[in-house]
């Protein structure tokens, strides 16, 4: 039904998930959790990286080994929540160059505000990967890729925690050309704009905020 989106069904990352669904997780153990479930989820997204090779020299003997190809790729938070994606999947990809879209959620229309946006050179030169963990409405989703198009990105991809199936289908609407990568499709989103079953405020629940 979504071809653009990807379950990461990994027994690992579904047990990390349980955990941090459950209301009484604290905010250090969420945190930890979402760091580890991250590298499994950008594993799985940087999966068909174009590859090269160039020449090295082994104690044994001289080779052509395999090494990324092109130019260091872009991540980009969405903030606030993004950042918790963000320290993980850096940690696995140290050289990345990292970008910030600040938006948040008018409460009372659902509709996001941008109020941030700042990176890296040369975006249409890179992969860029958009973190956030929870792609509720899409709303907020949407306007970051726009965003992200407009300072030239051309292949793009989106990295989250949980995904609605309305977000799914805003994204599929609006950027079909945007793969996603989650741990998953959850069941639908209530009355404020949260994801059921879900986590709550992803970002309430990382930093210790209410
Ligand atoms: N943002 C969150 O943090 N949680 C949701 O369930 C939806 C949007």
């Amino acid at each position: 039904m979504y071809d653009h989106l990807t379950v990461v069904d990994h027994p690992l990352v579904q047990h990390k998930l349980t955990l941090m669904r459950e209301e009484s997780t604290p905010t250090s153990e969420f945190r930890r959790l979402l760091r580890e479930i991250s590298q499994l989820l950008a594993y799985e997204i940087t999966r068909e990286l174009p590859m090269t090779t160039k020449s090295i020299t082994t104690p044994m003997q001289q080779m052509d080994a395999p090494t990324l190809a092109g130019r260091k790729l872009a991540l980009v938070s969405i903030l606030r929540a993004g950042n918790g994606l963000l320290d993980g999947v850096l940690e696995l990809i140290p050289s990345a160059r990292v970008g910030f879209v600040g938006l948040y959620r008018d409460e009372d229309t659902l509709e996001p505000v941008e109020y941030y946006f700042k990176v890296p050179e040369h975006m249409d030169e890179r992969l860029v990967i958009a973190v956030d963990p929870m792609l509720a409405t899409g709303n907020s989703s949407v306007a970051a890729i726009d965003m992200l198009k407009k300072s030239g990105a051309k292949n793009i991809r989106f990295l989250c925690l949980l995904a609605a199936p309305e977000g799914v289908a805003r994204m599929k609407e609006a950027h079909p050309d945007v793969p996603i990568v989650t741990a998953s499709l959850d069941e639908r989103l209530n009355e404020k704009g949260y994801i059921v079953p879900g986590l709550g405020d992803a970002g309430d629940r990382m930093f210790g905020t209410k």
